[in-house]
């Protein structure tokens, strides 16, 4: 195991071609990349996501189909290595397809109805309730995990397809509750629902070019004594994170080693993550705050210590959820008092500074909820029961209601790492939604610019960029499913 979780460090600034045709995607998401960060530099750090995601669209619809021939080979290929290993398991097998799909058939009148104009993307290919999801932090993949016993890692590029396939892995004898990707894309950890651990799966290409996914025979050790209500891995690479209902968190070496064991002291924990810089890991339960700790590192990368770092202090009720922005100067917590709230916690928390309230905004709030903040900190997206909503984070508004998303309770809530879009899960079907209160506020911004811009040059490309958010805002709009 050592071996296999060093080589994800390692790897982490390659970025080799994994998935067949993937070495084109990348060449030209860079090229695309490139030329707007040129512009951005002119124009003071333009939110690049808007603008870029009227080329994605464009670009998304010549490439995406590769990543969905590359899908049905790995399929494919499974089967005819199926049969070749054993003929009578091979008829077997198709015999057995030929009966889940008629299953499918017979369960698909009764699946949930949902529409919205919003709503780019339904995905659909588990066949059980989905409990966790999380994007990769290169913004490809997205992986949901599900009481049917598998995981999928779908495209992102795919989103606008009309078609959405995706890449199995199985998880023997067991189910997965939780799934978070490795920083470098290329593996992924998971919580096992009856083996109470971690287990490791490492992206693999097979002999024909295929990917699948390998699950590592080793297992990290039981070390909860409570239901684990949330796993994490570090960006930095450096630690993996499991908190269980009670009050514990532990920080565990990615050898499997437990470095830390942290006691909340918050009655019970309800939620807890690691910020997506890797630096913090906070926790929020029964009492009326969010605890955020420091997980210290020495010169050398090894463990020092873990360290309060600052809490956010201003809800009257205990805290049900809370989320990070992605650069972690933004937090936003929900809480039983039945307020949602914006923090700037820029702050220099080693000289005591304590986090700035920006916002509250009101939410009447019904279990089970979850908040997600865009990476952006642009918009606040909360979900409570089946319903979703989304405000904007510069006056708290109300700008757009979803219900009846999902047929059970929304388990999972998150925007993708260029914050244009909102995913959902609950049921057997993840829901994907355009983030338009994100393309308004963008654009909002770039306009406030614009009035104080004085160089020509820079008007001119702030004026186009305006013009092009706002064609991809009218694309999203006028576009249906
Ligand atoms: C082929 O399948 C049969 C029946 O399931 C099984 O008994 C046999 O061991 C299999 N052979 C191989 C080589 O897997
Ligand atoms: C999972 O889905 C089924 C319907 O397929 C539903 O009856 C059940 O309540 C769900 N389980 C949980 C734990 O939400
Ligand atoms: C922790 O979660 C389990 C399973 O959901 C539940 O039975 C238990 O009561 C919870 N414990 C606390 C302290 O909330
Ligand atoms: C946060 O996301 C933006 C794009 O949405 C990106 O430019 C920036 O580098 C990210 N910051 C971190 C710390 O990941
Ligand atoms: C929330 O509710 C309180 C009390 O009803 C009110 O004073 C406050 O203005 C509301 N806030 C927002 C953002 O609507």
């Amino acid at each position: 195991m050592r071996g296999f979780l060093t080589s994800l460090r390692v790897r982490r600034r390659v970025h080799p071609s994994v998935f067949s045709d993937e070495l084109v995607l990348d060449t030209v998401f860079a090229n695309v990349a490139e030329s707007f960060s040129m512009n951005m530099e002119l124009a003071f750090l333009i939110p690049v996501s808007v603008v870029l995601g009227a080329l994605v669209l464009l670009v998304v619809v010549t490439v995406g189909k590769k990543w969905g021939q590359s899908m049905q080979t790995e399929e494919q290929s499974k089967e005819r290595s199926e049969k070749k290993a054993n003929g009578t398991v091979g008829r077997t097998a198709a015999s057995k397809k030929q009966t889940k799909q008629q299953r499918l058939r017979k369960e698909r009148p009764q699946q949930h109805a949902f529409s919205h104009q919003l709503l780019a993307a339904s995905l659909k290919a588990h066949s059980g309730n989905i409990s966790s999801l999380d994007f990769s932090s290169n913004g490809k993949y997205l992986a949901s995990c599900s009481e049917d016993r598998t995981i999928r890692i779908w495209s992102t590029k795919d989103f606008m397809e009309k078609e959405h396939r995706c890449i199995r892995a199985n998880v023997e004898l067991d189910h997965a509750v939780f799934v978070r990707f490795s920083p470098d894309s290329r593996a992924f950890i998971t919580w096992l629902a009856n083996g109470e651990t971690i287990r490791i799966f490492k992206m693999s290409k097979k002999e024909d070019g295929s990917i699948t996914y390998i699950a590592s025979p080793e297992e990290f050790s039981q070390r909860h004594k409570a239901s684990v209500i949330n796993i994490g891995i570090a960006d930095t690479g450096k630690f993996i994170m499991t908190a269980s209902n009670d009050t514990t968190i532990l920080i565990w070496n990615l050898k499997g080693e437990v470095m830390a064991s942290i006691n909340t002291n918050q009655m019970t924990n309800a939620y807890a993550t690691i910020s997506p810089c890797g630096r913090f890991v906070a926790s929020c339960g029964f009492t009326p705050d969010v605890k955020v700790w420091e997980v210290c590192f020495g010169k050398g990368g090894d463990f020092k210590e873990v360290t309060r770092a600052f809490d956010l202090k201003g809800h009257s009720a205990g805290v049900h959820y809370f989320a990070f922005s992605n650069d972690s100067r933004r937090m936003a917590s929900i809480s039983k008092d039945n307020t949602w709230k914006l923090w700037d916690t820029d702050v220099e928390y080693k000289k005591q500074q304590d986090p700035y309230l920006l916002m509250t905004g009101n939410y009447t709030v019904v279990e089970p909820c979850h908040i997600a903040l865009s990476p952006d900190a642009r918009v606040v997206a909360i979900s409570c029961g089946n319903d979703m909503a989304l405000y904007n984070t510069e006056d708290g508004k109300l700008e757009e209601e979803f219900h009846n998303v999902h047929s059970e309770d929304i388990s999972d809530l998150r925007f993708d790492i260029n914050s244009r879009f909102v995913v959902t899960t609950g049921d057997r079907v993840i829901r994907v939604f355009h983030n338009t209160p994100g393309y308004r506020a963008a654009i909002r911004d770039m306009e406030k610019m614009l009035k104080k811009a004085s160089n020509s040059c820079m008007r001119q490309r702030l004026q186009q960029q305006i013009k092009e958010a706002k064609s991809a805002l009218n694309k999203v709009c006028n576009s249906r499913q």
